[in-house]
């Protein structure tokens, strides 16, 4: 079969040769390395299916359309890395694996830079509809030592699962930044992460339905910690329990980021305030890399 056809083969080796070598001036050698090897990458994909004229044509259509959808607060082609798996791939290739760290997870496209402050101890929902969950732990580093004024920027979505900025670019509710004590503790309050669905009424959430895949990503509460000498932690704690752990739409969930909630009667809550309806209480500490570290 092969030897029927070396002019074809050939042909197809000129091109992918021909466009390697187009590289051949590149300056900056990473985007040298990363080029040729997009390139070899791409023309083998396309080699292996016997990609089709109409199968570009719906990729190209596809491409446009994610591009037409987003904008400031919509962006589909990190929503498109998320559910090929490449945003936690590219996790996976940058965390630096220490035993006792926290592990990281995708980043997602809700967090904003002017979230407000507010006291440890103090409400980051501001609003969000949800039962009041009271988050609590301490930030350290791998060797146990606490990291006093870490930052701490916090978001979640709200009872109906969607994120402040869902609903209107100047809303903000469900988030928030504060600073650990200087024993490391932290706390806050919040509202009780519940699953919900990411943006699927693009074409992701298309490829999604062509797949037979869900669009439901498990109930979480997002992080990201700062410390000076320390790696930037992002991550999230998932709530233990959910029936969407096991399918993820963005493969983020890890074993060791999964936190039960502690579901507690009206009454006194460890803060001191008096909490006149049911609420829940999640405990987790965040352990960061120091940075240099191996
Ligand atoms: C999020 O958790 O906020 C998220 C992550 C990836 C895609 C969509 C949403
Ligand atoms: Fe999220």
């Amino acid at each position: 079969m092969k030897d029927e056809h070396p002019a074809a083969e050939d042909r197809e080796r000129a091109v992918t040769d021909e466009v390697l070598a187009s590289f051949d001036g590149t300056g900056d050698p990473r985007l040298r390395e990363v080029m040729l090897s997009l390139v070899r990458h791409l023309h083998s994909f396309a080699r292996e299916v016997r990609l089709s004229e109409r199968e570009w044509e719906t990729a190209i259509e596809f491409l446009t359309r994610a591009g037409h959808i987003t904008d400031d607060r919509r962006q589909e082609f990190i929503l498109l890395s998320d559910v090929l798996g490449l945003s936690m791939l590219t996790v996976a290739i940058n965390e630096r694996q220490e035993p006792g760290a926290t592990e990281a997870t995708v980043f997602g496209p809700f967090y904003v830079d002017d979230a407000p402050e507010v006291p440890l101890g103090g409400d980051i929902a501001r609003g969000a509809v949800g039962t009041p969950c009271y988050v609590s732990g301490q930030v350290r580093s791998v060797d146990g030592t606490p990291i006093g004024g870490a930052l701490l920027h916090v978001w979640g979505a709200d009872d109906d699962g969607f994120y402040d900025v869902q609903y209107s670019a100047d809303h903000s509710a469900g988030r928030g930044w504060l600073r650990a004590a200087p024993d490391g503790s932290y706390r806050f309050w919040t509202v009780l992460p519940t699953p919900y669905p990411i943006p699927h009424d693009g074409p992701v959430g298309d490829l999604l339905t062509a797949a037979g895949r869900g669009p439901m990503r498990p109930a979480h509460l997002h992080f990201k910690v700062v410390a000076p000498g320390h790696r930037t932690l992002i991550t999230h704690i998932f709530v233990a329990g959910d029936p969407h752990l096991g399918d993820d739409a963005v493969f983020g969930v890890k074993d060791s980021l999964v936190v039960e909630a502690e579901h507690h009667p009206a009454g006194q809550a460890p803060d001191g305030s008096d909490q006149q309806e049911t609420w829940t209480s999640m405990t987790y500490d965040l352990v960061l890399v120091t940075e240099g570290a191996r």
